[in-house]
């Protein structure tokens, strides 16, 4: 039988969507004058983003964003926060992303946008990590949400073979259309079905990033300090202890 893990029942799609505009919006409060910013990928970072372009624009917020997607760099210039590259800053501030799972130790499970490559490094780099999400991405245990896995386009199903040996399930190649998605960076997204069953997610990241055709997973392991969650309740700030 498969465990049912989520804390609240989820909305419906009208109601997920204003969820995800109040947590998105609720999170630039994180945001200071001068700071160097890492700018999520997603449907609910879009709120931060488009709300950062508004203090920019009408209150003179001066931020440096960096952004984790080629999408978020079009919206981001749309609404004209300054950006740089990774390489010509001394690190960041605080970066800002969704998620597609986070368990009670914080943990997350991100790439559901193909963007976990570039999400990870950024993340890697940010003295904080906010996490912008509603309800139903609160979990007891990761894998529900098929975990992202960037591989090479090299020897692809050989990979896809390899972690099926590893993980003891059902890995699939991620299509867009009729054609395999192709990240930003040039590779391939592949899920894999675990089920909620990741109670290690360190160890389990470890055994993926031991494949060689494996470029990065989309486990996300002491990353991330703050959820800004939005659920029917309001938005709830949760802190790591
Ligand atoms: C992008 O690759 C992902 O990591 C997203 O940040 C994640 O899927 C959350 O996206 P939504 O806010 O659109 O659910």
């Amino acid at each position: 039988m498969t465990k049912l893990n989520r804390v609240a029942p989820p909305a419906s799609n009208m109601d997920v969507e204003a969820l995800k505009e109040e947590a998105g919006r609720a999170a630039c409060s994180y945001v200071e004058h001068g700071m160097n910013v890492g700018l999520g990928t997603g449907s609910t970072v879009k709120y931060t983003i488009l709300e950062l372009g508004r203090r920019v624009s009408e209150e003179g917020l001066e931020i440096i964003g960096v952004p984790t997607s080629v999408a978020t760099e079009l919206l981001a210039k749309e609404v004209g926060i300054p950006l740089a590259s990774l390489d010509d800053l001394d690190g960041l501030d605080i970066v800002i992303d969704g998620t597609d799972e986070f368990d009670p130790q914080f943990q997350l499970i991100k790439g559901g946008g193909a963007a976990l490559l570039r999400e990870k490094i950024v993340a890697q780099s940010s003295a904080r990590m906010v996490v912008v999400a509603d309800q139903r991405k609160q979990v007891d245990t990761l894998g529900a949400f098929p975990l992202p896995i960037e591989i090479t386009p090299f020897s692809h199903l050989t990979t896809v073979r390899a972690l099926e040996q590893a993980l003891d399930c059902k890995v699939t190649l991620r299509t867009k259309g009729e054609d395999t998605l192709v990240t930003d960076n040039g590779n391939f997204i592949v899920d894999a079905h675990t089920g909620p069953t990741i109670n290690d997610p360190a160890k389990r990241e470890t055994e993926v990033l031991n494949i060689a055709g494996v470029v990065q997973v989309g486990l996300f392991i002491n990353m991330c300090d703050v959820v800004v969650l939005a659920s029917d309740e309001g938005v709830v700030i949760l802190e790591k202890a």
